[in-house]
């Protein structure tokens, strides 16, 4: 084991030799360092990087992202997933105009209110974007404290959450806030890695509780695992001529604001015969003159909590669809210009010249 005063300093002289070259690393602007912090949120930082370069050109200020329509901020996001981040970045970015005047509030507990900002995005933002000696405790944290300082209590109990929070708190060098936070984080995304780090190169081997007690691969511990839930999405992409019916997703439910085609969510998969017999009774295609010309495999679409199985009938109706208000019949050539999930994109990637 080493002093505890040691720790910040250690970490520090890693960072300086190993750490990336990252574009939101070379700025104090809060309103950049906000917005790659809701990005890294739920996505690696080799995925998010291009999404932050497209929004600070597309936004260079809060000002300009504040003023942009819903649709365009979606319509960017789109790839990323979890779209509450960028319905929740879009509302901040009106906020801070509105309220502060268009200027990041620069006080931890005021930067903590804001809409899709946590504890530890707070820390983020207060540390690297002003200098405030707030720790950040995010899963990389988590887990080198765990395995540095053999500490096995879970981390996703309240007295775990605490214990780490008060540790990495009195670990945290309060002369370099910003820079012991981004090394100790960068310390557990490049060296202290989930599986097989590679502990005999590590520069804390003689430090390390977890390695000189063989626990590396124990900690840090959960005490629940998460239960995976399925869902069953059966797509109709119901076209007319050039046309094509899409949906705005407006209930509580995943990818709100996004548009997707006409959809039957069953409960489990569903043989086809059932699922022919849901068709013939939809809404758009009751008593209606049409064919099913195409169905697609069933592609597993995996999320945080929920596997999505997905699979897409394509169905060309003879007649011109009754307008319903729930649904919008767009030309196939525009579909470009509605945000829609990952799930469906991709599927147009492959399949878009068949509906047409
Ligand atoms: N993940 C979250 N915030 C990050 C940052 N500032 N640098 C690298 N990875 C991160």
């Amino acid at each position: 084991m080493f002093l505890m005063e040691e720790f910040g300093n250690k970490i520090i002289e890693w960072y300086k030799i190993h750490k990336r070259d990252l574009p939101w690393r070379n700025t104090n602007n809060p309103y950049f360092i906000w917005l790659s912090e809701i990005i890294l949120q739920q996505t690696r930082v080799d995925q998010g990087m291009s999404y932050y370069l497209k929004f600070i050109e597309e936004f260079p200020t809060v000002k300009e992202l504040a003023n942009a329509e819903d649709e365009k901020v979606l319509r960017l996001w789109q790839g990323l997933g979890y779209y509450s981040r960028a319905r929740n970045l879009h509302f901040t970015a009106k906020l801070i105009v509105e309220n502060y005047n268009g200027v990041f509030p620069a006080d931890f507990q005021e930067i903590k209110k804001l809409k899709g900002v946590g504890e530890y995005t707070a820390a983020a933002i207060a540390s690297f974007a002003f200098n405030l000696a707030h720790a950040v405790l995010d899963g990389n944290v988590f887990r080198v404290l765990s395995r540095i300082f053999g500490i096995d209590l879970p981390i996703d109990s309240t007295k775990g959450k605490k214990h780490f929070l008060e540790l990495c708190n009195q670990l945290l060098d309060k002369k370099n806030p910003a820079l012991f936070n981004q090394a100790i984080m960068e310390f557990g995304a490049l060296q202290c890695v989930p599986k097989n780090p590679n502990c005999s190169s590590c520069f804390f081997i003689g430090n390390c509780t977890a390695f000189s007690k063989n626990k590396v691969f124990e900690l840090p511990i959960k005490s629940k695992s998460l239960v995976r839930k399925n869902r069953y999405f059966n797509y109709l992409i119901i076209t007319h001529q050039q046309n094509v019916m899409i949906k705005k997703r407006t209930e509580n439910d995943i990818w709100q604001n996004l548009y997707d085609f006409p959809l039957i969510e069953t409960e489990s998969s569903t043989d086809f015969t059932e699922l022919k017999q849901k068709i013939k009774n939809h809404d758009l295609l009751k008593n209606k003159s049409w064919t099913l010309e195409k169905v697609s495999p069933s592609f597993k679409h995996v999320l945080s909590h929920r596997d999505i199985y997905t699979s897409f009938f394509h169905i060309k109706m003879d007649e011109q669809p009754s307008i319903n208000a729930n649904y919008i019949l767009c030309q196939v050539s525009e579909l470009d210009n509605y945000g829609m999930p990952r799930v469906i994109t991709r599927y147009l990637d492959f399949n878009l010249a068949e509906i047409n």
